[in-house]
């Protein structure tokens, strides 16, 4: 496996593969979830990159940029053992060299649900996602259902900037109870952990009333906030249910695919979650 730390050799490298490239771009701490789209990409393509890079650019002033989880050399072992051929390390100063300046921002899908409590969050993330592009120029990059918006704002990017790449979405893996494995789940005690089990329940309980037949927004929307306010270490940012493609909240009567998510703070984590209903995610 191939560990690349500077522009200049990714540059150098890519320009000697002329087979298939499957890229899976990871801020690090991997867990299963992460895995799934490393396995994937590889499944998928002759070669497989991960990058490996936790961007400046994409976390707020007060966000936990200091204390984000970090453990390189467990990293590449965990890649190593998957078969991966390339993973690219690099610094911030690598790719955010002083003088940088130049920002993609998507008119309208930054600035609804993750974007309208993260300002500049999705700047950075398309921004850095872009530039990963550009030096790995992959066939097909994944990305999980986890984080739909990033997910459906990147499919929006590659389609206006007319990157020739198609872009996987991968369904969410999850602990046993439910949780979605994130990386920030390691700042949750033992207690949090499973009673954080509360996010996927209150979800489940909207797409099983959903299937049963329920198409009214507001109702299944009342539904997850009161799962959500039954247990007491969970604090809901946000309850919401969109237009899967525009992002657009849904008043009234559900008919097209939609994206229903959720922010919650449970102690000093904050989480997001998603289900998607009318569509198959995989
Ligand atoms: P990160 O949070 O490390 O996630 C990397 C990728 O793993 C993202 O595509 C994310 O959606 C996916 N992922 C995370 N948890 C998952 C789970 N439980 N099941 C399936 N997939 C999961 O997302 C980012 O990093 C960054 O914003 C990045 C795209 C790398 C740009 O900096």
């Amino acid at each position: 496996m191939k560990v690349i730390t500077t522009t200049s050799e990714m540059f150098s490298t890519r320009s000697d593969l002329a087979d298939t490239i499957g890229l899976a771009p990871t801020m690090g701490y991997l867990h299963e979830g992460h895995l799934s789209l490393v396995r994937r990409a590889r499944a998928e393509n002759k070669i497989a990159i991960v990058t490996i890079f936790v961007n400046p650019s994409q976390f707020g002033p007060e966000e936990d940029l200091d204390s984000y989880p970090r453990d390189l050399s467990r990293d590449l072992d965990l890649l190593r053992a998957e078969g991966v051929d390339m993973v690219f390390v690099p610094s911030p100063d690598e790719l955010y060299p002083s003088g940088y300046q130049t920002w993609i921002e998507l008119a309208e899908l930054s600035g609804v649900l993750e974007g309208a409590r993260r300002p500049g969050h999705f700047r950075g993330v398309a921004t850095i996602v872009a530039k990963l592009f550009n030096l790995t120029r992959p066939s097909r990059a994944y990305f999980g259902q986890k984080d739909a918006q990033q997910a459906i704002l990147l499919r929006r990017l590659i389609s206006d900037l007319h990157f020739n790449i198609d872009l996987v979405i991968c369904p969410t893996i999850r602990e046993g109870h439910g949780l979605a494995m994130s990386s920030r789940n390691s700042y949750l005690t033992a207690n949090e952990r499973e009673r954080a089990a509360v996010l996927f329940e209150a979800l489940t309980t909207a797409g099983t009333t959903y299937k049963a037949g329920e198409r009214d927004a507001s109702k299944l929307r009342a539904l997850i906030t009161d799962k959500l306010a039954a247990e007491p270490v969970a604090h809901p940012e946000y309850v919401s249910i969109a237009d899967l493609e525009t992002l657009h909240e849904i008043e009234g009567q559900i008919s097209a695919p939609v994206l229903v998510s959720i922010a919650v703070q449970v102690g000093r984590a904050r989480l997001i979650d998603n289900v998607w209903l009318g569509v198959h995610v995989g």
